[in-house]
């Protein structure tokens, strides 16, 4: 019997990544930190908040990862589960893949890169009251040609175009979406694209040419899709402007802390000056550097003699004597970067994967 509500989501994570490569190559873009945390994190908790029950994780690239990060969902309050989608055949063919999964059931999508500050419940709310046979998340945006694209009358979409060179409207599609079971016959019905992938927004516009209402939901606060660098990195300032001061470690008298920093347990600063919004994990050392604003440094690193602006940081990493700074970039897990004492005073800007060592000598 099919069950009332929205209690199933199908959580999309099988991409490659390919846009955040050399960070992709040994780890699914989906656990890739913003303020700390894998992005994954942050798109389950939207989910268990907006009273889904049950995931399916949709997996394909470097599956085991997320499997270990997510488990059984328990530590959202939520019953996962796992498909696999064995080739990148678009995201149409990825939602067949989670048909057993979905049943009869009214369900949500969740393209698990994209973060929305308020999360997925007015899309519920939406859909529960008026229940469509599809209801979309959009949002404006300044140029929507890298996005799906709706036409609405009202809050009904009356088309969709993925991807348009010349767009009619300029409201994305935010990749988040209700749907009835009506949409599994609607993806059966669609042909691939000419990129040779089996669109959603495809599968959307049958809908919309059927005789049940699609309908728009506009998205109130920020909307990221972090498929890029520099979506990621502007992720992390969104997430990172809503932190909590929080100074667990010891931060010695000859430091400064301006505005609002977290420094986790285990963590020493020394002779630093931390501008928030600022994130430092557990066990790190900082001395004689300046961190911040929008820094976000993951456990177990050590920075020495350096600016640090607008960067990720993640595990393990090591950055000495970058006096001119290292500005706007995502560095891996145990990535070295050292510079010489009294060395150059240009900044850098660096994407670096896991390992990667780079010296300035
Ligand atoms: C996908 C969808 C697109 C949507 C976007 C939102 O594109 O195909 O319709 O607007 O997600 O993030 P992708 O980012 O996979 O290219």
């Amino acid at each position: 019997m099919a069950q009332a509500g929205l209690k199933k989501a199908v959580v999309l994570c099988a991409g490659e990544g390919t846009r955040l490569r050399p960070l992709t190559f040994s780890r699914p873009k989906h656990l890739l930190p913003v303020a700390g945390r894998p992005l994954l994190g942050w798109a389950l908790d939207a989910l268990a908040e907006a009273g889904v029950e049950q995931v399916a994780l949709v997996v394909g690239h470097r599956p085991e990862a997320i499997q270990r990060y997510v488990g059984d969902g328990s530590a959202w309050g939520l019953r996962a589960c796992y498909v696999t989608q064995e080739k990148p055949l678009g995201l149409a063919h990825a939602v067949a893949c989670a048909r057993h999964f979905v049943g009869e059931d009214e369900f949500l999508v969740y393209l698990g890169d994209n973060l929305l500050e308020f999360g997925v419940r007015a899309l519920v709310e939406a859909y529960l009251a008026q229940r469509p046979v599809a209801a979309l998340f959009v949002k404006e945006v300044e140029d929507p040609r890298a996005y799906g694209v709706v036409v609405t009358e009202g809050d009904r979409v009356v088309s969709v175009v993925e991807k348009p060179a010349d767009p009619p409207s300029n409201l994305a599609i935010v990749g988040a979406y209700a749907f009835s079971p009506a949409i599994m016959q609607a993806i059966r019905e669609t042909p691939p694209s000419p990129r040779g992938e089996y669109e959603i927004t495809d599968a959307i516009q049958r809908l919309v040419a059927g005789p049940g209402e699609v309908i728009a939901v506009p998205v109130q606060g920020f909307w990221e899709d972090a498929g890029r660098p520099a979506e990621l990195l502007l992720a992390n300032r969104l997430y990172l402007d809503r932190m909590e001061p929080k100074l667990l470690g010891h931060v010695n008298a000859r430091s400064r802390v301006e505005g609002p920093v977290q420094v986790g347990r285990g963590t020493r600063v020394t002779n630093c000056t931390l501008f928030g919004p600022c994130l430092v994990g557990e066990n790190c050392v900082l001395s004689d550097s300046v961190i911040g604003p929008y820094v976000s440094i993951d456990a177990g690193t050590y920075v020495s003699d350096s600016r640090v602006e607008n960067c990720i940081v993640q595990q393990d990493c090591k950055i000495r004597h970058l006096q001119g700074g290292l500005r706007d970039s995502v560095l891996g897990t145990q990535v070295e970067v050292l510079g010489r004492e009294g060395g150059s005073q240009n900044p850098l800007s660096l994407l670096l994967g896991d390992m990667s060592s780079i010296r300035l000598f």
